[in-house]
């Protein structure tokens, strides 16, 4: 795959279809941006009414070209761009850019799609339409008509907003932050990021990547590119139109409790994927991340000046999950030559106001040159002892030795001469913030990449299931036409994929009765079986909690008794003998099929509370035991699995066994838009669930899977 898209970053030439002698025009300002960012292939304008355009000589039509054209660059009005694009499919152009707006985000979706089906037929990839086009380090060029003059680095941008993506080529220029490549995906036709993510993880100039997304279409395929570029690189996210439109169209607790930003956040976690929120965070954090050495362990150390900031620091590090290290002898040991005697060496390691750069640089030093200590964030306020000039030159040699081992971020603040510190060592790459809570998050990041799930091991599919059965169930609902399934029906399939009802048998004697109840095992519960009565409980129809034999037998004879008199005509079918289900931790346990992503699994806090409490976590499916078992920790109320105030630990390895379950019956089972156990009760460690009440709701046939 990489291979195959490499022409799209790395073409031998490049041809500008509506390439203009006139400046003001996007097809001149193309040419402009490719020649002057130092593109070493060939360069083609193309234009029907030949001359030159900036000195280069302009073929009138595509064919004209004798060359091995890899990129062609659309920027034609959209009523003659679909020709053009077809002109170069039949000329095999590998890569065709179409700059031109007008296509699906303006209603014309049928253009869209049949430019891009004659482009496939033959061979051809489309990049856009939309789109600002696409800057390639790999090859120094430009094809954009954004910034002419940018900075050759090692972040990629992949955007699907064209002005964002223009804003923030801008930024990293001004930032000093470079580049590696700036793809601008559009309307995402055909290209999207899953196509890109192969190129840049193999790219050796990239080192973090930075997506700008708005929606996903083939998220399964997104999911399995992320995984594998995750383990390799960095990659950042963020996410705009934070929509619930998914959860108003959800028939079920675990639809309405999807709503798309929720699902999408937990995927990308699920996916080794940082989400951040503000541009600005997140071209700081790539920035970071692509120029940090990965930490040797977790142990973060702050040194600092002043207490507050190191107090604040410290509740920083808590929250963005930055470990201090405490080891109070060793910390001792190693700060107290460094650290002058009025300080501390507990961690914040305080060289208090009265310390020199001096002072920061030997205890920066001793940092360093520890082996127990694996990242440091050194924060000072300014002082009079603190001159600017000596502290710049300390910070940058510093930086500069820790660069290869030790991930240090910095932040110092003040009045003027604190912020020429940071302006000065900033531009120079030094991680230095002026804020201590960013420099702080920088370090966060880092570690929530470390902290990443491992690469997914085999996905894991409970190999008990009974896929024919479940396939019978569904089928007979569908033969007539319904999109849900009957209680016996739910009953059925939830035996069929292992998840365990509670245990029941419809008996039609006394005799019957009691053989059932004492195989079940007591306490049980009784209700009437008749199609005549539909209200159990109105007519005395039900018995719960039978301890023994004595009780069901009386029961028994009650409930014939009571519903003979309450409804005289009734035909009575039998008496249903269930289990009576003991109380235990309630929980929520589903599997839909989202928009965006396909199957998605979701486990929660349970029982009529769950749709105002909405504790609930989300993982794409296919999964392991190891990932459900992190999804089952995220949710907020997962103590209560734990047990607390002196209850046991709960069967928390029977719930992920739910979660795969569920997960593999929707996966297997296109028909099946969403499954839901509300509550799955779970009992202490070892003695496993009961799936109270399922539910199952099949695709609505017309809706072409968007449930
Ligand atoms: N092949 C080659 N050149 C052609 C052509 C064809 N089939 N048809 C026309 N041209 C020439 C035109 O003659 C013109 O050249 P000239 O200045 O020498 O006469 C040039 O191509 C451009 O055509 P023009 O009609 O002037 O279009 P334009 O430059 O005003 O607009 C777009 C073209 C693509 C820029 C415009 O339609 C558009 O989509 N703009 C929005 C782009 C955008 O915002 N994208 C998303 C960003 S995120």
């Amino acid at each position: 795959m990489a291979e195959d898209i490499r022409r799209l970053f790395e073409p031998r030439a490049v041809a500008i279809v509506g390439a203009s002698r006139n400046p003001a025009k996007i097809g001149h300002k193309l040419v402009d941006n490719i020649l002057a960012s130092g593109y070493k292939g060939s360069v083609y304008p193309v234009n029907p009414s030949g001359g030159t355009v900036l000195d280069l000589p302009a073929v009138p039509s595509i064919d004209a070209i004798d060359d091995d054209v890899d990129l062609a660059c659309i920027a034609i009005p959209a009523k003659f761009a679909g020709e053009a694009v077809r002109a170069c499919a039949d000329r095999g152009v590998p890569y065709v850019a179409v700059i031109t707006s007008g296509f699906a985000e303006v209603g014309a979706l049928a253009e869209e799609r049949e430019m891009v089906a004659y482009a496939a037929e033959r061979g051809t990839r489309i990049l856009g339409p939309n789109i600002f086009g696409i800057y390639s380090a790999a090859c120094s060029m430009n094809a954009t008509f954004g910034p002419r003059d940018i900075q050759a680095g090692n972040i990629a941008i992949i955007t699907q907003s064209g002005a964002l993506g223009i804003a923030m080529m801008g930024k990293t220029r001004a930032e000093n932050i470079g580049v590696s490549a700036v793809v601008s995906v559009g309307n995402k036709a055909d290209i999207a990021e899953a196509d890109l993510l192969s190129y840049l993880a193999d790219d050796p100039a990239t080192k973090a990547i930075l997506m700008y997304v708005e929606g996903i279409q083939d998220g399964e395929r997104l999911v399995r590119e992320l995984r594998e570029v995750t383990p390799r690189k960095p990659v950042l996210v963020i996410k705009s139109g934070r929509s619930r439109r998914g959860a108003l169209a959800a028939a079920s607790h675990t639809g309405s409790l999807a709503g798309a930003d929720e699902v999408f956040s937990d995927v990308m976690r699920q996916c080794g994927v940082l989400r951040v929120d503000t541009i600005a965070e997140a071209l700081n954090l790539s920035k970071f991340l692509a120029t940090s050495p990965r930490p040797r362990g977790s142990n973060a150390v702050i040194i600092t000046n002043g207490g507050g900031i190191g107090v604040m620091a410290a509740d920083a590090a808590e929250r963005f999950g930055v470990g201090l290290y405490d080891d109070l002898a060793t910390l001792n040991e190693t700060f107290s030559d460094a650290v002058p005697a009025f300080g501390s060496t507990r961690n914040p390691v305080d060289i208090t106001g009265q310390g020199t750069v001096d002072d920061y640089r030997r205890s920066l030093d001793a940092a360093l040159a520890s082996e127990d200590i694996h990242s440091v964030i050194c924060l000072g306020c300014e002082t009079a002892l603190l001159e600017p000039e000596p502290l710049t030159r300390t910070l940058e040699s510093v930086a500069q030795r820790a660069a290869s081992d030790t991930p240090v971020v910095m932040s110092f603040l003040g009045g003027a001469a604190m912020d020429v510190v940071v302006e000065e060592l900033r531009p120079r790459g030094v991680p230095i913030y002026g804020d201590v809570y960013e420099a702080v998050s920088a370090l966060g990041a880092l570690y929530a990449y470390e902290r990443r799930p491992a690469t997914m091991t085999a996905p894991e599919t409970p190999a008990d299931i009974d896929g024919a059965a479940i396939r019978e169930v569904v089928d007979s609902a569908r033969a007539e036409e319904r999109g849900f399934l009957l209680a016996h029906e739910t009953r059925a399939l939830a035996i069929a994929a292992g998840i365990r009802p509670p245990a029941s048998a419809v008996a039609s004697s006394m005799q019957d009765a009691v053989r059932h109840a004492e195989a079940i095992g007591y306490p049980v519960v009784l209700k009437v079986v008749s199609r005549h009565i539909l209200h159990k409980s109105d007519v005395g129809g039900i018995a719960l909690d039978l301890e023994d034999r004595g009780e069901l037998i009386a029961a028994y004879e009650a409930i014939l008794h009571r519903c003979r008199q309450a409804v005289p005509h009734a035909v009575i079918d039998g008496i249903e003998v269930s289990e009576m289900v003991r109380s235990g931790t309630e929980t929520i346990v589903g599997a839909r099929r989202d928009p965006s992503f396909g199957p998605v699994v979701m486990c929660g806090l349970g029982g009529v509370y769950v749709e105002v409490m909405k504790d609930v976590a989300f993982r794409a499916y296919p999964l392991d035991r190891a990932e459900a078992l992190t999804m089952i920790k995220e949710v907020r109320s997962y103590p209560l699995l734990l047990g607390v105030r002196g209850e046991s630990r709960k069967d928390v390895e029977a719930v992920v066994d739910a979660v795969l379950r569920v997960g593999a019956v929707l996966a297997a089972n296109p028909d099946i838009s969403d499954i839901e156990i509300n509550p799955l009760v779970v009992y202490d460690e070892g003695e496993g669930t009961r799936a109270v009440d399922v539910r199952v709701i099949l695709d609505d046939p017309g809706s072409g899977g968007d449930a």
